[in-house]
């Protein structure tokens, strides 16, 4: 099969080839209705098909003689500790941990919060909750309690789920404090929370509210499936947007489900009984769709790694792991990579592991930069496939379809639209550009399954951040062109989006807490570029008149205001203080201007600018503190 002819199938009939795909899994009622298109173009797929998700990825395989394969590796460098689970002694725990959630009322579209480190349990929550056809929402444990009591407000859920405590290199992260303050700080309130105490640290339960995880499980009946439709919601997964508020993405089950299903083969040339390891988070979307559901969907080995790339305990952790379980494609960041790079240049610690049966190493979340890229294939040997995708999309855009047709590698480019994806360049028109010309990333509509369709509680939010900039098309957000070979080139974020060590952060966001504090005016944060994590927010900042402050103390006091209201993984630290800020005529800072000085590339100066005074002001001060040279 040539990748030419599968994609223009999708193209030319993509209800025929949706179809297709749709029966690879095993359905309690076979969908009728492939394709429903609304006025405005959006999709929804196998909308009267009946199904559970959790049913497919387990039930299915331990009935068709997958029981004893193994379905879960855990893998804990930091707490010393390993765990194995068949598919069948998983499925009996989703089903027991489903009972625990039925006892405490949760039902068919109840919504659960699941705040967990990389253990397990995080992951037979999920399932535990799809099985009930409710709707869980994991946020990330290295949300602060601001982000998640935003979550607990707009997704309103039933019950929480967390664990005592999660394990960062350096130190023991309390969640149960952070769960309780944001509880305290939201609006809404969960009737019940469960908490799986570690042995690291125990955390203390308010009566009637919390319940000990082990106590509550040990009374819990195994329930079976709740078929739902394929529309209905399986999750809501948030992501920062340009505003201070994330978006609560929607995925439904029947099309989460075939193409999760329809990918493993397709992009990542995997099998039945193959171990698959993404490296990442469940709290990240990566980890929704990679860690947890298509490896099982497909019948394949997943990893649950609670470590780092490094320091857990050296740059070889990645590499141990692979060799450990015979993972056949690994799945990670570039910033792993970078810091795999940095720390053992030469790849010495790659040489103390058999890799033989590691076929193929996949990279996103960010571009995968030429030089990590030319590192990592020549030391390892292995073909480097870097793919594009978003939490909108839960599956890649972009992609080198392994098990279809393994095209030639380009570097700096995530290669040919999977199928399903109408992937065009426009100008600020909406118009298709030239081949090679840069422009808007936009994807002609209908999306293919999978993607969203709403976004949790406000379809007005979906329609202006996603539809209105280029009608009957989905707005990426991503700047990029395309060559004449038809390779996409994704080169950055077009909004007020930053991309830190994988992860999204809204600039807007960290700004509004920046100028919370009492000292500032006003603020700009740009994205800073940085050899590890690709990008790290760098705080310009103008103090209101009259009030003088020392610049380490305020950046002090800034790092803390961060953390505390968003999370550590904001990486934040710069802070610059101005005497102001470039703006234009009706007002408006020149971020980009700014942050193209910050990063040394060329610039040019609006003829809009207010003063163009400013900017030479700030090349000054930029260049007395070493931001540039
Ligand atoms: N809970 C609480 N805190 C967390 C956390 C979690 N789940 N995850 C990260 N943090 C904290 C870290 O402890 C750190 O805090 P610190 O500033 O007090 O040290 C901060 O958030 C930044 O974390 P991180 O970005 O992980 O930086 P690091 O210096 O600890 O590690 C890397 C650097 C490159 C090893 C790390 O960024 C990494 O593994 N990146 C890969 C990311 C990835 O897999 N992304 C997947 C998206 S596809
Ligand atoms: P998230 O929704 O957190 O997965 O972040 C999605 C964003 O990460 C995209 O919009 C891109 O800006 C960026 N991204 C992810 N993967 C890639 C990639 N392979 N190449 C370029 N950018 C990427």
């Amino acid at each position: 099969m040539s990748y030419r002819t599968e994609y223009d199938h999708s193209m030319n009939d993509p209800e025929g080839f949706w179809r297709k795909q749709a029966e690879a899994l095993e359905w309690f009622k076979f969908p009728q209705q492939i394709l429903t298109r609304d006025a405005d173009g959006i999709g929804y797929w196998f909308a009267d098909g009946e199904m559970n998700t959790a049913y497919m990825a387990l039930d299915h395989h331990v009935n068709n003689g997958r029981g004893d394969q193994l379905a879960l590796i855990y893998d804990s460098p930091v707490t010393d500790s390993k765990a194995r689970y068949t598919y069948a002694e998983l499925t009996d725990a989703v089903a027991r941990t489903a009972g625990m959630l039925a006892d405490l009322g949760v039902v068919k579209g109840d919504r659960v919060i699941i705040y967990m480190p990389m253990i397990p349990e995080a992951v037979i929550s999920m399932l535990a909750v799809a099985r009930l056809g409710a709707i869980h929402s994991v946020v990330f444990g290295g949300f602060a309690p601001p982000e998640l009591a935003l979550r607990i407000d707009d997704a309103t859920p039933k019950v929480i789920l967390t664990a005592s405590c999660g394990i960062e290199i350096k130190r023991i992260v309390e969640y149960k404090p952070l769960l309780d303050k944001a509880i305290e700080l939201a609006q809404h309130k969960p009737q019940s929370c469960v908490v799986f105490q570690r042995a690291q640290c125990t955390a203390s339960l308010i009566e009637g509210r919390d319940h000990e995880w082990t106590s509550l499980l040990a009374k819990a009946k195994p329930v079976g499936c709740t078929p739902v439709k394929g529309s209905d919601p399986l999750y809501i997964l948030y992501t920062s947007g340009t505003t201070g508020k994330p978006k609560g993405v929607v995925r439904d089950n029947g099309g989460h489900a075939v193409a999760l299903k329809y990918s493993m083969k397709a992009i990542y040339n995997v099998d039945p009984g193959d171990v698959y390891w993404a490296s990442s988070d469940v709290g990240w979307v990566v980890g929704h769709s990679y860690i947890v559901y298509a490896p099982l969907l497909h019948g394949c080995t997943t990893i649950v790694y609670e470590g780092k790339p490094i320091m857990t305990p050296d740059a070889g952790a990645l590499w141990r792991v692979c060799a450990e379980y015979g993972v056949k494609a690994l799945f990670t960041a570039p910033t792993a990579f970078r810091a795999v790079k940095k720390e053992d240049p030469h790849a010495l610690l790659m040489k103390h592991y058999d890799l033989s049966k590691l076929q193929i190493i996949f990279s996103a979340g960010e571009r995968l930069d030429p030089p990590t890229e030319a590192w990592l294939s020549e030391s390892s040997g292995k073909p480097v496939v870097d793919h594009w995708w978003q939490t909108e999309t839960g599956w890649s855009i972009t992609a080198n379809l392994q098990g279809i047709e393994p095209m030639p590698i380009k570097s700096g480019s995530s290669t040919m639209p999977v199928p399903g994806f109408n992937v065009q360049i426009l100008d600020e028109n909406g118009q298709q550009v030239a081949r090679g010309t840069q422009g808007f990333i936009a994807l002609k509509l209908p999306l293919p399954p999978a993607c969203l369709n709403r976004i949790w509680g406000d379809d007005k939010k979906f329609r202006e951040s996603y539809l209105r900039l280029f009608h009957g098309y989905y707005a990426t957000g991503d700047g990029g062109y395309i060559d004449d070979d038809g390779y996409v080139y994704v080169m950055g974020r077009v909004d007020d989006v930053i991309n830190v060590a994988g992860h999204r952060l809204s600039t807007g966001e960290i700004e509004e807490v920046i100028a919370g504090h009492p000292a500032v005016a006003e603020c700009a944060v740009i994205a800073h570029d940085d050899e590890i994590k690709g990008q790290v927010p760098l705080g310009l900042v103008v103090l209101k008149s009259g009030v003088t402050i020392d610049e380490t103390e305020l950046q002090q006091q800034l790092i803390t205001r961060v953390r505390e209201n968003i999370g550590a993984i904001t990486c934040y630290k710069d802070t610059v203080i101005l005497a102001r800020l470039p703006k234009t005529r009706s007002g408006k800072t020149l971020r980009k201007t700014l942050c193209r000085i910050v990063n040394g590339q060329q610039y040019t100066v609006p003829s809009t600018i207010d003063d163009p005074g400013v900017i030479l002001e700030i090349i000054e001060t930029l260049r007395r503190k070493k931001f540039v040279a």
